[in-house]
């Protein structure tokens, strides 16, 4: 390799790391993402232009095309989709990471001319990057609701980690036998983006972020080894940053949803013992209440903390719960947003949010330092949020979620809730902090109702 373009490589893989530290702030996150674009960039150019074999020029034209297309195509996504439907990009950009590992990999095994590594290195790519590809392909489906419904076949942790097995053993015997034969390969390739689907089909309800991590991480992996491949330091490097990432955001997300990662890898997800409550048996009656008794109760409070859901992202309330905020910091009260890390559809989705009316970030307290505030909260206003503050996660070892850290909301001395109705959360099951005689219903839109909250306060 050139030594430019080792240098351009270098600058490349030092890109990834600042953009990836940069990610890790709302502040600075569309910075560090242009950085490491911009390094990804530089690394792709470098690759096309410097070398020393001959090229038609009929080739430069096709990874030209090629190029172009993709990004068109990838704009005119990440330009339209709403926030609320990122983890389904998320999930069709981890397949096709995937898909790229393996068709390199297949690609590779035609070529085959190294030894034991060699071969092994592509089959990892292909197994890897097949069941990253189905995988995310069924919880693309599944998050955009194409796919609801899990499909459990009867015994399927034994049928998935038994086929996991043979996959595993069949990779081996393909490595050890120096096989040339295509046959092997489309076999493998067919097996492992069944264990794909097999892998995330049982799966659902509130354990899918953990899946999307993992698939994230995986689609890393298998850009790792194919960087192995073609012993190139930028695909190395990048595919080793996302698959820690992957899999750090992926621990991270476990301890969120209370899910030990073997539960996770090996298929025990959801089991019939954990979906057996749904909290079918909770009722009694509520008390709803309107935009000005909110109004007053908050206004006539020492400390408010607000709990923001997914309901605040569809209803794009963000800067009205800003403006409340303001409003009533104004009038001398304390006010704070807690956060629960899977809040919302997607990691830090709350934190981008409210980033983006410019609420201010000291003002984002995590679930760990909130809880113990809340028995000294005047009100805690729940907008659009309801898995994350169902006491069933503490209650009822029947519930789903079961053993999840949520918000302690039902410390604080009184609760608003806002949403439309009284149906269930992301869980499918209903929250018995509805039924708490602390807490008042505020149903409707979160826009609107925020919005004639704010009025209300400021005629007071
Ligand atoms: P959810 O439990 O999904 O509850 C959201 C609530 O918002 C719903 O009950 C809904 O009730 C209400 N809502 C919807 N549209 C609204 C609107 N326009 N105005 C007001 N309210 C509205 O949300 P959560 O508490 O944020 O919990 C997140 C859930 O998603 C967890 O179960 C989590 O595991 C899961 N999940 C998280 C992630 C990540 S990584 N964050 C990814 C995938 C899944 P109404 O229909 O009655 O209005």
């Amino acid at each position: 390799m050139s030594i430019t373009l080792s240098i351009i490589y270098l600058i490349a893989t030092i890109t990834f790391v600042i953009g990836l530290k940069n990610l890790g702030h709302p502040e600075t996150a569309k910075k560090g993402n242009l950085i490491a674009a911009a390094g990804m960039g530089l690394a792709i150019i470098g690759t096309i232009c410097i070398h020393d074999i001959d090229v038609p020029l009929f080739i430069y034209i096709i990874i030209g095309a090629a190029i172009l297309t993709g990004s068109i195509i990838g704009w005119l996504i990440a330009v339209k989709v709403e926030m609320t439907k990122m983890p389904e990009l998320v999930s069709l950009f981890n397949g096709f990471g995937g898909a790229s590992a393996a068709l390199i990999g297949i690609v590779e095994f035609g070529n085959n001319s190294g030894g034991i590594s060699h071969v092994a290195t592509i089959i990892a790519a292909i197994a890897i990057g097949s069941i990253t590809f189905s995988g995310s392909l069924i919880a693309w489906a599944k998050l955009n609701g194409m796919m609801w419904k899990d499909i459990r076949l009867p015994k399927y942790n034994l049928i998935n980690n038994v086929f996991f097995l043979m996959l595993l053993a069949f990779s081996i015997y393909i490595i050890w036998s120096h096989t040339e034969s295509s046959l092997m390969i489309i076999l493998l390739l067919a097996a492992s983006l069944v264990y794909g689907v097999l892998f995330v089909i049982p799966i659902g309800g509130a354990d899918m972020p953990v899946v999307i991590s993992l698939l994230n991480s995986l689609t890393g992996i298998a850009a790792a080894i194919t960087g192995i491949l073609y012993d190139n330091m930028v695909m190395l490097v990048g595919g080793i940053l996302v698959g820690s990432a992957g899999l750090i955001l992926t621990f991270v997300m476990c301890k969120a949803m209370n899910r030990p990662l073997s539960n996770v890898i090996f298929g025990a997800f959801g089991g019939d013992d954990t979906v057996a409550g749904s909290g079918e048996q909770i009722g009694g009656t509520i008390k709803k209440t309107n935009p000005s008794d909110a109004a007053v109760m908050m206004n006539y409070s020492n400390k408010v903390v607000i709990v923001p859901g997914y309901g605040l992202a569809v209803a794009q309330a963000q800067h009205v719960i800003h403006e409340l905020e303001e409003l009533l910091t104004k009038k001398g009260v304390e006010v704070s947003y807690a956060i629960h890390p899977v809040a919302g559809r997607m990691p830090g989705h709350m934190n981008v949010l409210l980033a983006e009316s410019n609420v201010d970030y000291d003002k984002l307290i995590d679930m760990d330092d909130i809880n113990p505030q809340f028995k000294n909260t005047d009100v805690v206003l729940v907008v659009g949020a309801n898995d994350v503050v169902n006491p069933a996660a503490h209650n009822d070892p029947s519930s789903p979620i079961y053993g999840m850290p949520i918000l302690d909301v039902e410390n604080a001395k009184s609760i608003i809730i806002n949403k439309r109705s009284m149906n269930p959360g992301y869980a499918g099951i209903q929250n018995e902090l509805f039924f708490n005689q602390k807490t008042s219903m505020l149903f409707g839109d979160a826009k609107e109702a925020l919005t004639k909250l704010v009025q209300e306060l400021k005629n007071m």
